[in-house]
């Protein structure tokens, strides 16, 4: 028995050896074709022609020190002595504590290697906004919700960056709050723009979010590059980027490891988001690489005022609940179309790789309507590769609403265990070079399918 598994191994390490050097030399290959492709040219990182310091505005970088003033006054100076060129607020080492402030147009926010900015944990004194209208209400709670901790309204070229210096969310206070069910209101997200164009943010770790990571909301020309995003697996509703009703948004070669999902693209919850009718369109995610309990990389389930033209390349999802998860629902109304999926690895996917599904979420009020039925449509997944994957997914569309152009080519899923078999309802489209076979609902000619080639 032994022997006989030790010659198994010998043989496969005889056929793979040659595989893996052909891979390795491939690989670099790989690298230079796809480095051509970045988000440079939507929102750069721009130099400013001022620089100033947090400590010219009294900041005190001892951890202990509240700095809410400072930062507040250093932004107030730049907002009303604006500079040719604008001006980068520098943020040297050392530990900030400060409440939420706003951001204002042609600013840089620096933070220096060693530099955390810490939000305060002072709950009770924390700013709130009005919930968004493509809401109606706060997500978790009716009524107004709490402040980003670094927000920006109706702003244009804006930076965040810095050498790797890390803004903490100290989000475990509110992710006690939810688990105790003692929230007045909604979250904070912890970097937050609305009606804004030209955001670029790279360079720093952000942690420990109290919610959502980066909520880009009503904005254009978004950027976030070279980020990591770090909360435990069991923090609450800690998404790392949501483009929510924006256009233009590339999120690349960033690392998130999160509570929920890595990247969830929304547009609006049901009656509000109809109304609203603001979409997401434009959205780029590439070279994102993470782990979540949730979805690696998601749409919806907020997504009433549509979702287009998105591209997700060249990711890699490891230890999570789904691979790729579109999610709408009735009541939702919208769209969901024109996405392309290609060249994703996963690994421990403990859910299923690929889940399209028509029923899932819930809703703001009881006010949503039953003939808001949304469309999924022209979804093309391609050359997805992954292992230790507990069922293989599920496409489940709206009986009086079939998702169309549903197209699998060359995905490969491995290491099922509940079940080797896709799930299938109310769904059209094609499969070719998918494992474990395609339910018998997909055409096996892209042909047959009428066109996947969209
Ligand atoms: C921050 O901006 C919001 C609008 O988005 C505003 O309501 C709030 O007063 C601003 N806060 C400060 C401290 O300026
Ligand atoms: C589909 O989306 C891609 C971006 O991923 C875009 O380049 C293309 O023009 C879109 N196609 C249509 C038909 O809108
Ligand atoms: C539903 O809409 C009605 C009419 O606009 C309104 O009076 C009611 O408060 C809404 N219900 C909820 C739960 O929001």
């Amino acid at each position: 028995m032994a022997t006989s598994s030790f010659r198994g191994g010998l043989a496969m390490a005889v056929v793979l050896l040659p595989l893996l050097l052909l891979l390795a030399l491939l690989a670099p290959l790989q690298c230079a074709a796809s480095a051509a492709a970045t988000c440079v040219g939507l929102a750069p990182a721009k130099r400013r022609r001022e620089v100033i310091s947090i400590t010219e505005f009294g900041g005190v970088g001892d951890g202990r020190t509240v700095n809410t003033w400072a930062f507040r006054k250093a932004v107030y100076r730049i907002e009303h002595q604006r500079r040719r060129g604008g001006t980068e607020l520098r943020v040297p080492a050392g530990t900030w504590l400060t409440g939420s402030f706003n951001l204002t147009s042609h600013m840089t926010l620096f933070l220096a290697r060693g530099a955390v900015l810490k939000a305060t944990t002072d709950t009770r004194r924390w700013p709130l906004v009005e919930p968004l209208p493509s809401y109606g209400r706060g997500r978790e709670m009716p009524g107004a919700r709490y402040a980003g901790f670094i927000s920006g309204n109706g702003l244009r070229d804006v930076v965040i960056t810095g050498d790797k210096g890390v803004i903490d969310g100290q989000g475990e206070v509110w992710w006690n709050m939810w688990r105790r069910r003692t929230l007045q209101h909604t979250r904070p997200n912890l970097v937050e723009f609305m009606h804004s164009t030209g955001i670029h943010i790279s360079n720093i770790v952000l942690k420990n979010s109290p919610f959502w990571n980066i909520h880009p909301v009503y904005c254009n020309n978004v950027v976030v590059t070279n980020m990591m995003i770090l909360a435990p697996h069991d923090s609450p509703n800690t998404d790392g980027v949501d483009p929510d009703s924006s256009t233009n948004v590339c999120i690349e070669d960033s690392y998130i490891s999160t509570g929920d999902d890595l990247v969830a693209i929304k547009s609006g919850w049901d009656e509000y988001g109809i109304a609203y009718n603001r979409p997401s369109s434009g959205i780029t995610i590439r070279r994102v690489r993470g782990s979540s309990p949730f979805s690696g990389i998601a749409i919806g389930s907020e997504a009433s005022g549509g979702v287009s033209d998105v591209l997700v390349e060249d990711c890699s999802i490891f230890n999570s609940g789904y691979g790729i998860h579109i999610k709408t629902n009735v009541g939702r109304g919208g769209y969901i179309k024109n996405v392309t999926v290609d060249n994703v690895r996963m690994s421990g996917v403990r859910v299923a790789g690929v889940r399209i599904a028509g029923d899932a979420g819930d809703h703001p009020d009881a006010n949503f309507s039953q003939l808001a039925v949304p469309t999924v449509d022209a979804v093309r997944i391609t050359n997805v590769w992954g292992v230790g994957v507990q069922q293989p997914g599920s496409l489940e569309g709206i009986r009086s609403s079939p998702f169309t152009r549903i197209c699998l080519s060359n995905v490969k899923l491995f290491g099922w265990r509940n079940g080797a078999a896709w799930r299938c309802r109310d769904v059209r489209g094609a499969a070719l070079g998918v494992r474990p076979s395609p339910c018998a609902e997909l055409a096996t000619s892209f042909a047959a399918a009428g066109s996947c080639s969209f």
